[in-house]
């Protein structure tokens, strides 16, 4: 796997990650099995008028995909990124668009959950936050442990904003490079970031298994397996 970059310490890389990288651990992608996930149209329970409308089919969808984590571990992608964080450390960031916390289970700290996060919940009447762990599961609708409303995944729905905007503007500024791993570009505003970063100078490069759709922004491409050739490529990086 060849490339031209070389990272110094001192340069600033930012890597956007979507549901490829965890493709290798297990986790199903969601627009590779004919735009189907577990069955679900995504779009179906990924929306706040679906949980509102059949909130007991939602929480059984998520729920599922919790529980799905205790079988799951990071790959030797994900630890490829930690690798690259204990080299550059507050010069790297990792922004990512899965749910699953395994860039965190792999030892990563500068992480942003954009989509938010299947281990956390929280009330949509009150806005407690509360750890799944710490919430009574049993019930088809989980309840609010202060206030007794409704519960719901700390997911971003298709139609809500994506959390830490201002502050991912903020890093993509100063940003030399700008690493997309992954993910199909299909999904805005993350199918975006790689534009921004580049119109904000960065170079940019490309790891994934297919031509994402914003390919035509990425300056270096990489094609296959992130578990397979990021480690290789980060080697080379850092080296
Ligand atoms: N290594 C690298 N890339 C892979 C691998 C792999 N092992 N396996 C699959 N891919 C690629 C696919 O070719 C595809 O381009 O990962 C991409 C996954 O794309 P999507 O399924 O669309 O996932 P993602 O881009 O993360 O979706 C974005 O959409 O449904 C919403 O909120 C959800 O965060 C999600 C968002």
């Amino acid at each position: 796997m060849n490339t031209k970059f070389r990272f110094k310490k001192e340069d600033r890389i930012i890597v956007l990650t979507g549901a490829g990288i965890s493709a290798e651990s297990g986790l199903k992608t969601f627009r590779d099995h004919n735009g189907l996930w577990e069955e679900h149209r995504v779009e179906e329970v990924a929306t706040p008028q679906a949980f509102q409308k059949n909130p007991e089919m939602v929480w059984r969808f998520y729920k599922q995909r919790y529980f799905q984590l205790d079988e799951v571990k990071p790959n030797s992608g994900h630890y490829a990124l930690k690798e690259l964080e204990e080299y550059l450390g507050k010069n790297f960031f990792i922004i990512t668009q899965n749910v699953d916390g395994l860039h965190r289970q792999a030892g990563n700290e500068r992480v942003l959950e954009m989509h938010g996060s299947l281990q956390q919940c929280f009330c949509s009447k009150c806005y407690a936050h509360f750890k799944m762990s710490e919430v009574d599961l049993e019930p088809a609708v989980p309840q609010c442990g202060s206030c007794g409303g409704t519960l719901r995944p700390d997911i971003v729905w298709f139609g809500e904003i994506p959390y830490f905007l201002d502050e991912i503007d903020r890093i993509l500024k100063k940003a030399n490079y700008f690493l997309v791993v992954g993910t199909s570009g299909s999904v805005q505003p993350a199918a975006s970031l790689v534009y921004l970063a580049k119109r904000y100078g960065a170079a940019t490069i490309g790891v994934n298994l297919a031509e994402p759709e914003n390919m035509h922004y990425i300056d270096e491409f990489h094609k296959g397996r992130s578990g397979e050739i990021l480690p290789g490529l980060v080697e080379k990086w850092i080296g």
